[in-house]
């Protein structure tokens, strides 16, 4: 018995890495999927890779105008929308000296802001359809705590987890249950651009960094996307069901709260 069987997802950030990862997942246990993110051509890509049940559609999480059509354009095509993952999100890093204000403003654009007004979108039709839904938001162990060179990621982080909270409370009053996934370090394209974010500012070789990251995780190496499935899958089953406003941490052993 697949376990998502006739649910309708929108996946923001899914043309890559780790959102890509659940779209296949979600596929295979029985859902639809909107692949939405601002780069369109690879958003096209990936939907055609993954054939029947998936759709790309453009969306950019700054821009009001962008997610209000992209949640209208899922919910005609999908007849509704019963599950969301916030998943788009950018890194970066400097020391405080160096943050600039453009800089936080285009990350909390993105990872807090972003986050909120899709939960926001899509929570309006779910509360009006009256059938409830779930949200998944993607936090990450950058949330639990601050790092010295990582002040502006770690702060929206921790918003996610915050956001998740209130997020949570409110909306489980609809039937809507809202929780998120912290995970740990995850190898793909995004951290490749970390690599080079501490390439920069400790003076570590191309690729020096993600090797030291993946042997200090207890549980031996980084984890893959696919580490992640298990987790978003089981959010978004009944089986989750009494889960509501929780941060859950899948990262091998790094984080423990
Ligand atoms: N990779 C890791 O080590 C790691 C660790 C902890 C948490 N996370 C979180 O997991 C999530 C996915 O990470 P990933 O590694 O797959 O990232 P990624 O950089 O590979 O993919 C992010 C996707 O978001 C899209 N995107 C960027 N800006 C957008 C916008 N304004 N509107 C819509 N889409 C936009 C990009 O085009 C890209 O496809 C993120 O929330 C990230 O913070 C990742």
């Amino acid at each position: 018995m697949k376990r998502l069987e006739g649910k309708r997802a929108l996946i923001t950030g899914a043309a890559r890495g780790i959102g890509l990862e659940f779209a296949r997942a979600y596929l295979a246990e029985g859902a639809q999927v909107a692949i939405c993110d601002i780069n369109l051509e690879a958003a096209q890509a990936a939907a055609g890779g993954l054939g029947k049940g998936a759709v790309a559609v453009r969306l950019d999480v700054t821009d009001q105008s962008s997610i209000d059509r992209c949640v209208a354009e899922v919910e005609a095509g999908f007849g509704g929308i019963d599950i969301l993952i916030n998943n788009a999100a950018l890194f970066t890093a400097a020391p405080i000296a160096e943050i600039t204000r453009a800089d936080y403003e285009r990350i909390f654009a993105v990872n807090v802001s972003g986050a909120l007004f899709m939960m926001q979108a899509v929570a309006r039709g779910m509360i009006a359809r009256g059938s409830g839904g779930r949200i998944i938001n993607m936090a990450s162990q950058a949330g639990r705590r601050g790092e010295p060179l990582v002040a502006v990621y770690c702060a929206s982080k921790a918003a996610v987890i915050s956001l998740t909270q209130s997020a949570g409370l409110n909306l489980i009053g609809h039937g809507i249950n809202v929780n998120a996934i912290a995970p740990g370090v995850v190898d793909g394209e995004h951290w490749d651009g970390v690599d080079a974010f501490f390439a920069k500012y400790e003076g570590k070789a191309p690729g020096q960094k993600k090797r030291e990251v993946g042997a200090a995780v207890p549980y031996g190496r980084m984890g893959t996307a696919a580490d992640l499935t298990g987790m978003a899958i089981f959010l978004a089953s009944d089986e989750a069901d009494y889960i509501v406003a929780q941060t859950y941490n899948v990262d091998g052993g790094q984080w423990m709260s």
